[in-house]
């Protein structure tokens, strides 16, 4: 059984869909967020599943935040970490030592709008003001950079006319975040990569 720990920042969407593919061989050990006011950790306790809120808010130091974060993965044997829509940055050594066991979803088709300050609502915004026919989600695994990890599953959504940043992000969740979350998670728990 893959022990997953999915990270959290606000309202779980990608966390829901996560747990509504009930994927088999995963089992969603704990759901953290920095935020005890994200929706993501009452989704969790309502299905059951352990939830915290782990911020760095709670230490007078970052660094103090970091190990406590990366104990508590360890405490609970996580096996994969899912950064869903969790907007805190992961220190050097927790990527180092979860090399290639972290992954995120990215809301654009990278290296397309990412990086510094591409995240939530923005990264819409620049796609739109850019004029991009076709933007979409990537799922990566996660290294020191920002969403600069291989990547492994991305797919495409239509950018239509008249489409505001809220219908754009809606239609991306709906059409390609919520399916390739899930799918990767199910090819990584199968051994396909
Ligand atoms: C959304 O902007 C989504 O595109 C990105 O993270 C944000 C929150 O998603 N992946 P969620 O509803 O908390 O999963």
């Amino acid at each position: 059984m893959l022990k997953i720990a999915v990270l959290v920042s606000g309202g779980g969407t990608n966390l829901q869909a996560i747990m509504d593919a009930n994927i088999p061989g995963v089992k969603i050990e704990l759901v953290v967020s920095n935020n005890a006011n994200a929706y993501a950790l009452t989704r969790a306790k309502n299905a059951g599943i352990k939830a915290l809120c782990i911020s760095p808010k709670q230490y007078e130091r970052r660094e103090l935040f970091h190990e406590a974060l990366l104990a508590c993965l360890k405490e609970n044997d996580i096996a994969l970490v899912v950064l869903a829509g969790y907007l805190v940055n992961i220190s050097e050594q927790m990527v180092r030592e979860y090399k290639n066991r972290i992954i995120n979803i990215h809301p654009s088709l990278i290296p397309s709008f990412c990086g510094k300050g591409y995240y939530g609502l923005k990264v819409h915004e620049a796609a739109l003001a850019r004029g991009v026919k076709v933007t979409g989600a990537t799922v990566h695994f996660v290294d020191e950079g920002t969403d600069t990890g291989p990547i492994i599953l991305q797919k495409a959504v239509e950018v239509k006319a008249g489409d505001t940043p809220e219908i754009l992000q809606r239609r991306v969740m709906e059409e390609a975040e919520w399916k390739i979350l899930p799918q990767a998670i199910a090819m990584i728990a199968n051994g396909g990569i």
